[in-house]
C-alpha cells in the first residue's frame, strides 16, 4: 500500500486544472507503460509563455496529484523552462512519492514535453 503525502492527497482530492481546452494550441498524449494508464495535457500559448493548461487522466492517484502539481508549475513558465520540468521536480514538489509509484510521475512530465513539441510542429507547419 503506497503511503502517500499530505500534499498528494490534498491534490488528489481537489485537482487543479482539470478538463480540457477546446481551443489548445498544443496537446499531448501519453501512455504510462508500465500500468497502461493514459494522460492528455492542452496548453495555450502566449508569446513564449504558457498561458493556460489543463490535463486529463485516466489513471491512479500519483497520476492525478503530479499532473495537478505539473499544471502549477507550468503555467506562466516559458516553453523552455517547461522543457526543462522533470518527474523529479513534479515528485519533489509533492513532497515525494512513493518508489513504486515514481513512475506515475513520468506521465505528468512527458504530458506536458509532448503538448509543447505538438506545438511547436504545428507553428512550424504554418511557416
Ligand atoms: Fe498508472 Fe499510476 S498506476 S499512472
Amino acid at each position: 500500500m503506497a503511503i502517500y503525502t499530505e500534499k498528494v492527497m490534498e491534490h488528489i482530492a481537489s485537482p487543479r486544472n482539470v478538463g480540457v481546452l477546446e481551443d489548445a494550441d498544443g496537446v499531448g498524449t501519453v501512455g504510462n507503460p508500465v500500468c497502461g494508464d493514459m494522460m492528455k495535457i492542452y496548453i495555450k500559448v502566449n508569446g513564449d509563455r504558457i498561458d493556460d493548461i489543463r490535463f486529463q487522466t485516466f489513471g491512479c492517484g500519483a497520476a492525478i496529484a503530479t499532473s495537478s502539481i505539473l499544471t502549477e508549475l507550468a503555467k506562466g513558465k516559458s516553453l523552455d523552462e517547461a522543457m526543462a520540468i522533470t518527474r523529479d521536480t513534479v515528485a519533489r514538489e509533492l513532497g515525494g512519492l512513493p518508489a513504486q509509484k515514481m513512475h506515475c510521475s513520468n506521465l505528468a512530465a512527458d504530458g506536458l514535453h509532448e503538448a509543447i513539441r505538438d506545438y511547436q510542429a504545428r507553428r512550424e507547419g504554418q511557416e
